[in-house]
């Protein structure tokens, strides 16, 4: 028997294998160290893991475009992405045009006044949690981003759990292939169908909510067409259920893995805990760029119109800005973290997307001192860029009198 060599001993870094998946840091611990350029032949795409690297392709939207999209499945990569994407999938001026339609709305000021219904929303779906001992953390944590983006954007709420789940099949990926499923497809379709019937309403009769700011929003004194709009839908809706909705069951996953985190946590550090998951674990692995000029890399000459995948999961656990990275440390300083992106695109939902967090855990601990989770029973998502769980069944121990709040 011989040496392995070089091509079976070293890992491949493929976001569409479901072992990846599973546990993706020992590969970017290796590709941080031994391929900072990482190429993948089969896919067609370079890689870039370490967090200056990722912080700098993120800064620069003249060299690492967002014009074909940010994700790597063929049906979504090219110039039609913004289709679905709306600005996400567009560099500046064009893309901050588009951003600026928003206005205050997930501003900090906003985020702020929105506390007390984040709460009551949270509160709703934690009321199975009250009649038992068993709980899924996966199903409540995407439950409730979910419904504050629906109400948000004018979504009512007996059509939130059907959008969730549509969502949560638009990103699903089966194991090794770029290919997308019929069910993925079918989904896609109904998100569609059901966000132009919405758009339909709301010229008819205005609201107070985000469809409605957007109808009458201009850019350059012409208003959104109704494919525009129905991208905007589109990337909000996914963009928190791919996100937020993921990590609160990290942040549970995490707790309990770690009984002194989980036991701190419960007891009133519940925003240490939501940005140290948000450090150590994103839902946000990888997005990708197209590279537009010949640019050398490490030593290698990239061509212009490369696919090249940053990966700010990797970058947040860099041991050059993270001491100890591997370590999940409450009194860590996560304020460097590439979790939200950086940039142009930095993620404007960050400030609602750490309350949304830290409001659902410190809830959790209000009714509950503390849980196990049913290892057996939990399910990783399977996705090319995102994390976080489809089941994380939990038991919990109840505070006493909790059940009567
Ligand atoms: C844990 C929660 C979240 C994480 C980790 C996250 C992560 C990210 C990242 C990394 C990007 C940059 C993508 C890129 O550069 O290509 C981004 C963009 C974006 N995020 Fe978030 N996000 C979260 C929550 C939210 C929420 C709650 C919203 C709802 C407002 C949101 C809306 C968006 C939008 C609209 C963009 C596109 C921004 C642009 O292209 O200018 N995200 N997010």
């Amino acid at each position: 028997m011989g040496y392995p060599d070089r091509a079976e001993r070293d890992p491949v870094y493929d976001p569409f294998s479901y072992r990846l998946h599973e546990d993706p840091y020992p590969t970017y611990a290796w590709m941080r160290e031994h391929a900072p350029l990482y190429r993948n032949d089969a896919r067609d795409f370079w890689a870039l893991s370490r967090y200056h690297d990722v912080r700098w392709a993120l800064r620069d939207p003249r060299l690492f475009s967002s014009r074909n999209g940010i994700s790597l499945e063929p049906d979504l990569w090219g110039p039609a992405a913004a289709k679905t994407s709306f600005f996400l999938a567009m560099d500046p001026p064009e893309h901050g045009k588009l951003r600026r339609l928003m206005g205050g709305t997930f501003k900090p000021r906003w985020v702020a006044t929105m506390e007390p219904r984040v709460r009551e929303l949270t509160r709703a779906r934690l009321a199975p949690l009250r009649d038992g001992p068993t709980f899924d953390f996966a199903d409540f944590g995407a439950a409730v981003p979910n419904d504050v983006m629906c109400e948000v954007i004018g979504i009512p709420a007996a059509d939130r759990d059907a959008i969730r789940a549509d969502n949560d099949l638009l990103n699903h990926c089966e194991d090794g292939t770029d290919k997308r499923s019929a069910a993925t497809v079918a989904a896609g379709f109904r998100l569609a169908v059901y966000y132009v019937n919405l758009v339909n309403d709301r010229r008819r009769r205005r609201r107070d909510d985000l469809i409605s700011v957007m109808l009458d929003a201009t850019v350059d004194g012409e208003p959104l067409t109704d494919g525009q709009l129905v991208a905007f839908l589109f990337l909000m809706v996914s963009a928190t259920n791919e996100s937020t909705g993921k990590q609160i069951g990290i942040a549970l996953y995490h707790g309990w893995r770690r009984p002194d985190v989980q036991r701190a946590g419960l007891n009133g550090r519940a925003a240490d805990w939501a940005n140290e998951a948000l450090r150590y674990d994103s839902p946000s692995q990888m997005m990708a760029r197209t590279l537009t000029e010949d640019t050398v890399l490490h030593g290698n000459r990239v061509p212009a119109g490369a696919r090249v995948a940053l990966l700010p999961a990797s970058g947040n656990r860099d041991r050059r800005v993270f001491a100890d990275p591997d370590r999940f440390d409450l009194d860590r300083d996560t304020s460097e973290m590439l979790s939200f992106g950086y940039g142009p695109h930095f993620c404007p939902g960050a400030a609602l997307a750490q309350l949304e967090i830290t409001v659902a855990l410190e809830e959790i601990g209000t009714l509950v001192s503390g849980y196990e989770i049913d290892a057996a029973n939990v399910r990783w998502v399977h996705s090319p860029h995102q994390r976080g769980f489809t089941s994380l069944p939990a038991t919990v121990t109840r505070r006493p009198r909790a059940a009567h709040r």
